[in-house]
């Protein structure tokens, strides 16, 4: 990928699941060339995790390794390690989401990988930081539950509730690339490596700051944008679970539109913003609560939510998602459908924009993936399927170590790397 940003970076993806690979597919977007490190035989387990078509990539894994080059390495095997450790010579960046230690039980210790390689970057993805959790293992909802992101999501007297969204795993990605991409820009000044850690229950937590905003906000008094202060419903020593309501400072919901009682999607979200006041009085109906004293202000609004959010939804229930959009969007009134997948992976304006494009696949066939969300005006991506397991051993063999015909044919015999059965029929 010549003249792409991070062309010339080689990075080693030791990584697995969702949140290391989420972070390695960015940087491969962006030009780095990607090495995807996998068990012999096996893969990333996501691979064979839901897998929609016996025997084929499931969409888990494909979605989340465009971009990327794949090879096999049984760390455990002697000969795997010294792969291992020549890739990491020759690398710049190595990212792994193992479990707590399991680095260093491979025998891959960040002193021993600074000593091999003082300008690596070893970056890491663990559930949680240093601290009484440090030694467990963390899956996405567990780390939206300790990142406080499930307190504070649901309804009111109702149990916590994880988002779709997937803020643990995808969000951690998210906060590594950027903290690889500062250690990358860093050591261009300094000349040296440095280690990036990730706890994905901290970057749940920076996701969910405005929530802590929130409870320090609760010291001093209710909190008025909650519904349960219009009904009156006294607040408890923590943030509580706010349904739909808006997170900032103009009230919002979701509203039910025409056709809620067949569609389940049919719903818009509707924010009663203070600047367009007016003009929601005029569509719903209610020119009158321009004036009034009791509605014509936020503040004195903030005790009537419910009764102006119903008002509201008796005006978007004769309208479908896409024509209240429609209306309230010629008046500026913030607004948005709720889009079901279905919906999504039909929108003629995502495909238009790339944000959802068809790939195709050698033993897949066609399927829908999500580009890039971040735009380059210079450096336009293009998105290539992911790689078949162990796809490029030999050519990384050869092309990043310098490994002759007659080396790799030893390293593949050692059962280091290369499928597994291969190495059984031996
Ligand atoms: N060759 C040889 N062994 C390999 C290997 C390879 N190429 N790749 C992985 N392994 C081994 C590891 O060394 C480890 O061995 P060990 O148990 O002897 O230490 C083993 O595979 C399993 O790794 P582990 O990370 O324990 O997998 P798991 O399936 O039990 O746990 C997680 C999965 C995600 C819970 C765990 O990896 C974790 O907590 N990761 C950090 C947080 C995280 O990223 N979570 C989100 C995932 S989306």
């Amino acid at each position: 990928m010549m003249g792409a940003p991070l062309a010339g970076v080689k990075i080693l993806d030791f990584t697995h699941v969702q949140s290391g690979p989420t972070c390695t597919q960015l940087l491969a977007w962006f030009g780095a060339d990607v090495i995807k490190i996998e068990r012999p035989g096996a893969g990333d387990a996501t691979r064979q995790q839901l897998q929609d078509i016996p025997g084929v990539d499931s969409l888990y894994f494909t979605m989340l390794n465009h971009n990327k080059r794949s090879i096999t390495i049984d760390v455990k095997n002697a000969a795997g390690k010294e792969v291992l450790w020549r890739l990491i010579r020759e690398c710049d960046v190595l990212v792994e989401n193992y479990a707590p230690g399991a680095l260093d039980r491979m025998g891959f210790s960040w002193e021993s990988i600074q000593e091999a390689n003082p300008r690596l970057i070893l970056a890491c993805v663990k559930g949680f930081g240093p601290g009484r959790f440090e030694d467990c293992k963390v899956y996405e909802n567990v780390a939206q539950c300790a990142g406080g992101a499930a307190s504070t999501t649901g309804w009111r007297g109702d149990m916590p509730m994880v988002t779709g969204a997937q803020i643990g795993d995808s969000g951690t990605g998210l906060h590594l690339a950027l903290g690889i991409v500062t250690a990358l820009y860093h050591r261009v000044q300094s000349g040296r490596g440095q280690r990036v850690d990730c706890a994905m229950q901290d970057s749940v937590l920076n996701l969910c700051r405005v929530k802590l905003r929130d409870q320090q906000r609760l010291a001093r008094g209710p909190l008025p944008e909650y519904s349960q202060f219009g009904e009156g419903v006294p607040f408890g020593e923590a943030v509580p679970r706010a349904g739909n309501d808006s997170g900032g400072g103009q009230p919002g919901r979701i509203l039910k539109c025409l056709g809620w009682e067949q569609d389940p999607d049919a719903y818009i979200y509707f924010i009663a913003q203070a600047a367009v006041w007016e003009p929601i009085c005029d569509i719903i109906g209610e020119p009158g609560w321009k004036s009034d004293p009791n509605y014509s202000t936020p503040r004195a609004r903030l005790p009537h939510l419910n009764e102006i959010f119903t008002r509201i939804e008796a005006w978007t229930m004769k309208h479908d998602k896409f024509e209240a959009m429609d209306r309230l969007n010629a008046h500026d009134i913030p607004c948005g459908p709720i889009l079901s997948m279905k919906e999504i992976a039909e929108d003629e304006t995502l495909r238009a924009s790339g944000t959802v494009l068809e790939i195709d696949h050698p033993t897949r066939g066609p399927y829908l993936t999500v580009g890039n969300p971040i735009r380059l005006s210079a450096n336009p991506v293009t998105i290539q399927r992911s790689p078949l397991l162990g796809e490029h051993t030999d050519e990384i063999l050869r092309d990043v170590l310098g490994c002759s015909t007659a080396e790799i044919d030893t390293i593949l015999w050692s059962g280091a790397v290369g499928p597994v059965a291969k190495v059984a029929a031996e």
